[in-house]
């Protein structure tokens, strides 16, 4: 078991990869506690949660609105949920981000944890204090940055995950083998029977160097005004994949990947072989899937993305395997980079 911190003034957040879900209980108060669940993971670990009142949402991301928030707040105020009480979210990107908005906004703040199910959200949504909920199909758009006070990653909950949300989560953890550690995407590539097994000793460890690493990088720059801003790699044609096609968040980041690696190697910033490293380990995962951005939706479903100022975008490139620069371009640039490339495919 590895416990990693971030460190932030005023919060300390501690992240326990490779420890037992059902020790949960023993971080959280003995009295006014809810938690926070969906029907999937209620249904298969619903009967070892800690005693206390649970609170079920329907899984996926239409459950991060308003409305729900809403809802469960009233249930908090019947419950009698005060100032003192502590909300702990068991599930994955889903719960964790509507666990974190309620516990942010509730009485102005409380206290809240996660136990973190999946392996997007165990290498990535449960780490970094975001928590946001959408509004309509802006993702994100409502939301804060408060951190959990403790996050449970347990490698034997990513068995009973369906196979896509197993690989949409890959798809992050290769993004960080990518952005900031050429070990572990070399880990990635050494390993592949392992990961397609589950095999949790492994997993433990690619979790571990995934969420050091992230930690290092929330630590540095919590609010994303610089550093943290490289987390957002292939995200930016991700999300316009995501916004356009059917494609599970993991799926379209990792074809968002494959285009910024692209747009890199057409830069002159990586090598065509280092490109062929990261198209040929998103292919072996069977990421690259069909999508279709209409061309002349490719801008406006750029610039919805919040990561724009102004006209202009911070696209993220890489410089190598285990290194990432930033870029401030204009959304025109990045159109034309992907125009170009659809028409010579
Ligand atoms: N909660 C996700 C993040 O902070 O990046």
């Amino acid at each position: 078991m590895e416990k990693i911190t971030v460190n932030i003034p005023g919060s300390v957040s501690e992240i326990f990869v490779g420890r037992e879900w059902e020790t949960a209980g023993k971080l959280i108060p003995q009295s006014g506690v809810l938690i926070i669940t969906d029907q999937n993971v209620h249904s298969i670990y619903g009967n070892r949660f800690p005693e206390f009142p649970v609170l079920i949402v329907q899984p996926g991301e239409q459950s991060k609105k308003l409305e729900v928030i809403g809802q469960l707040a009233e249930r908090l105020l019947d419950a009698g949920i005060d100032r003192s009480g502590f909300l702990l979210g068991i599930g994955g990107g889903v719960v964790c981000d509507i666990t974190g908005f309620l516990a942010s906004v509730y009485m102005r703040g409380i206290r809240f944890g996660y136990v973190s199910t999946t392996l997007l959200s165990q290498v990535d949504a449960s780490t970094g204090g975001k928590n946001g909920v959408n509004l309509g199909d802006s993702k994100n758009i409502l939301g804060c940055f408060r951190q959990p006070e403790f996050v449970i990653c347990d490698p034997v909950m990513l068995y009973t995950l369906s196979d896509e949300e197993y690989f949409s989560g890959l798809a992050e953890l290769i993004k960080t083998g990518i952005i900031g550690d050429r070990l572990l995407f070399e880990k990635i590539e050494q390993n592949y029977n392992a990961i397609i097994g589950r095999d949790p000793e492994l997993l433990s460890s690619l979790v571990s160097m995934a969420v050091n690493f992230k930690a290092a990088v929330v630590t540095e720059d919590e609010r994303e005004s610089g550093l943290r801003r490289i987390l957002n790699f292939g995200h930016t044609f991700g999300h316009a994949i995501e916004l356009s096609s059917s494609l599970a968040h993991g799926y379209a980041v990792a074809s968002g990947m494959e285009l910024a690696a692209r747009f890199s190697c057409n830069k002159g910033l990586i090598s065509v072989t280092d490109l062929e490293r990261i198209t040929g380990m998103l292919k072996s995962f069977n990421l690259l899937r069909d999508y279709h951005i209409p061309g002349d939706q490719v801008g406006r479903l750029i610039l919805h993305d919040k990561k724009k100022a102004g006209g202009d975008i911070y696209f993220v490139l890489t410089e190598g395997i285990g290194k990432a620069v930033v870029e401030k371009m204009p959304a025109g640039t990045i159109v034309d980079f992907y125009l170009k490339y659809k028409a010579g495919k």
